[in-house]
């Protein structure tokens, strides 16, 4: 499918449209079609427009993803490993798990997007990440043309990291993600309040798991159908040890989570001590229940979002030294 002019479909609900917007449903009509694309161009290729924030039109080709197969390509009695679509809708590949009981992705339930992304995102959430399950990335160059499969070590993954958005940042799309998913439920319950949300659940299953999941952030998180947001707008900031223990000194309450390479403190208990939970800036607001999330209140633009996140990023820059990043791709 190819239009011109088109509107691109983002979570935030901001208008923009690409001058021409190309969904292609096999490698070999993205092969074919690249050629011709590349050579004039501007591309961007897009997933479910959950992570991106518009602040204009794009003037170029947007690139989106109709691969949307699910298929056993290897089992035993263990695992089994599943080559996925990059278009399938992530939360519908979830479902799909959980219904064969299959476990590894049940704490990743309802996260918008889809599969392509997650592997570029290394989506994550309640204490697992996309790469403890993900086996290789298959892609296709955008401007080479040719195939390239990246076995996970290759993908470099990170905290909402991979080689795909740093040195190979859009150079790559993304056509097939295989993941290996268990047999025998193993269940991760330590992240926040999961455990509790669980409480008697007996036998536990990965359905059980799934529900909670969606229980929390049905609570929690926005509907973008409803508030236009892309989820979590900054990544949580890390910090070295002896900046936390100087925090923590004046802060005894402050939430944090051990990392490779310091401490990790959430960066909505920042905004929240700042003073920005809950509230606006024109059309743009920080959300009531998770502080994390910017919400678009109905009519707002890239830069009155960019506006807030500028804010934001300024009052806890000010209050605690701490610069935070935003999470979202500013197109
Ligand atoms: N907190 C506050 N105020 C807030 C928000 C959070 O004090 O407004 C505190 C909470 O009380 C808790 C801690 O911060 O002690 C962590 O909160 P939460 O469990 O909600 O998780 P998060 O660190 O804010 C991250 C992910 C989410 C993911 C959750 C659960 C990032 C950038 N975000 O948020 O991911 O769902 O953990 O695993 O890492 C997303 O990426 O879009 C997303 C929603």
């Amino acid at each position: 499918m190819k239009r011109e002019c088109y509107p691109i479909y983002n979570t935030f609900g901001i208008d923009a449209k690409a001058r021409l917007y190309v969904e292609y449903g096999s490698e070999d009509e993205l092969l074919a079609l690249l050629p011709e694309l590349s050579a004039a161009s501007r591309l961007l290729h897009v997933g479910g427009g959950s992570n991106l924030l518009f602040t204009s039109d794009f003037d170029g080709v947007v690139l989106h993803s109709g691969i949307r197969s699910i298929e056993v390509v290897g089992e035993d009695d263990d695992f089994v490993l599943l080559r996925v679509g990059a278009g399938v809708v992530w939360d519908d590949f979830v479902a799909h798990c959980v219904a064969h009981g299959w476990s590894g992705v049940e704490n990743l339930s309802l996260i918008p997007g889809e599969v392509g992304a997650s592997a570029v995102q290394n989506i994550g959430a309640y204490g697992v990440e996309a790469k403890d399950v993900i086996v290789s990335v298959e892609t296709i160059g955008l401007r080479t043309a040719c195939r390239r499969v990246f076995q996970n070590e290759e993908c470099r993954y990170g905290y909402r990291q991979s080689v795909f958005k740093q040195e190979l940042r859009g150079q790559y799309a993304v056509t097939y993600v295989t993941y290996r998913l268990s047999k025998h439920f193993v269940p991760h319950l330590d992240y926040g309040n999961i455990r509790a949300e669980l409480a008697d659940a007996e036998p536990l299953t990965p359905q059980h798991v799934r529900d909670a999941v969606i229980r929390i952030r049905q609570h929690k998180l926005p509907d973008p159908a409803v508030q236009g947001n892309a989820g979590s707008f900054f990544m949580n900031p890390v910090v070295s040890r002896e900046k936390f223990e100087s925090l923590q000194a004046a802060y005894p309450q402050i939430p944090h989570y051990d990392a490779p390479d310091g401490v990790k403190i959430p960066a909505g208990w920042l905004i929240e001590q700042c003073g920005w939970k809950g509230r606006a800036e024109g059309r743009a607001a920080v959300h009531d229940r998770q502080a994390l999330v910017l919400v678009n209140l109905g009519g707002a633009t890239g830069a009155d979002i960019l506006h807030l996140s500028a804010v934001v990023c300024d009052a806890v820059w000010q209050k605690f030294g701490i610069r935070i990043h935003p999470e979202v791709n500013v197109i």
